[in-house]
């Protein structure tokens, strides 16, 4: 079983998909976080040519693991999951992701994963190339001023130095590549359940797709 949310970035997916999955026992997948770690690699070999590092990604060891609220990845035993985070690995992870050789080394790692159990998962194009057949999809949005409002808030706990200005610019920007790349853009599917965020609680929305989840699946 395999449930979806796609959307732009700092929509709030990663931290609802969490809370839904500790909520119905369920699994969390996050697949931008997958992105990420290869960007970190890229970054961490001195950003050295694509095709190259494409070739050689395939030998890269991934294991991920949801406990704790908290998404772990680890890259050949080297544990990613701060490292990660970083405004440094955000300013580069759309380019990365938008390279063919990137989505299909996610992708098959992603559909390896999810064979057995039940899974929510959060991405860009998930609901229309990765689980096209998936048991439930839903799309959040949220206003740029919102989403950035929110992300800079989360990031200034453990970053003094990131401002408001930085935050929304790389949104804007991440939005505008990951909309109009050529492989998989971020997009609604046709049968994705709309969740517009902005002016919500946490707790609505939360309460809102738990709702949808229980009368569209057979979870409860
Ligand atoms: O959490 P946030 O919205 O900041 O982004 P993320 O989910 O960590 O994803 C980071 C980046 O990875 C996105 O801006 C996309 O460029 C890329 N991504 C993607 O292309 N496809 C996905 N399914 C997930 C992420």
């Amino acid at each position: 079983m395999i449930i979806v949310i796609d959307g732009p970035a700092g929509s709030g997916k990663s931290s609802t998909a969490k809370t839904i999955a500790n909520r119905l026992g369920i699994q969390f997948l996050d697949s931008g976080a997958l992105y990420r770690a290869i960007t970190y690699l890229w970054l961490k070999g001195g950003k050295p040519d694509k095709a190259e590092f494409f070739e050689n990604l395939p030998k890269v060891q991934l294991q991920t693991e949801y406990r704790d609220q908290t998404f772990f990845v680890q890259a050949d035993g080297e544990d990613l999951t701060d490292q990660i985070r970083t405004q440094h690995v955000a300013d580069h992870v759309s380019e990365i992701a938008s390279y063919k050789e990137a989505r299909s080394f996610v992708n098959r790692y992603m559909r390896n994963l999810v064979t057995e159990g039940a899974y929510i998962a959060d991405g860009r194009d998930l609901g229309t190339a990765v689980f096209p057949d998936a048991d439930l999809k839903f799309y959040m949005d949220a206003s740029l001023e919102e989403r950035a409002n929110r992300r800079f808030l989360e990031m200034r706990e453990t970053d003094q130095s990131v401002s408001l200005e930085d935050v929304m610019k790389n949104l804007r920007s991440r939005d505008q590549k990951d909309q109009s790349r050529e492989n998989d853009p971020l997009k609604k599917a046709n049968d994705a359940v709309v969740i517009d965020t902005t002016g919500k609680s946490f707790d609505e929305q939360v309460s809102e797709m738990i709702q949808v989840i229980k009368g569209k699946t057979t979870l409860n």
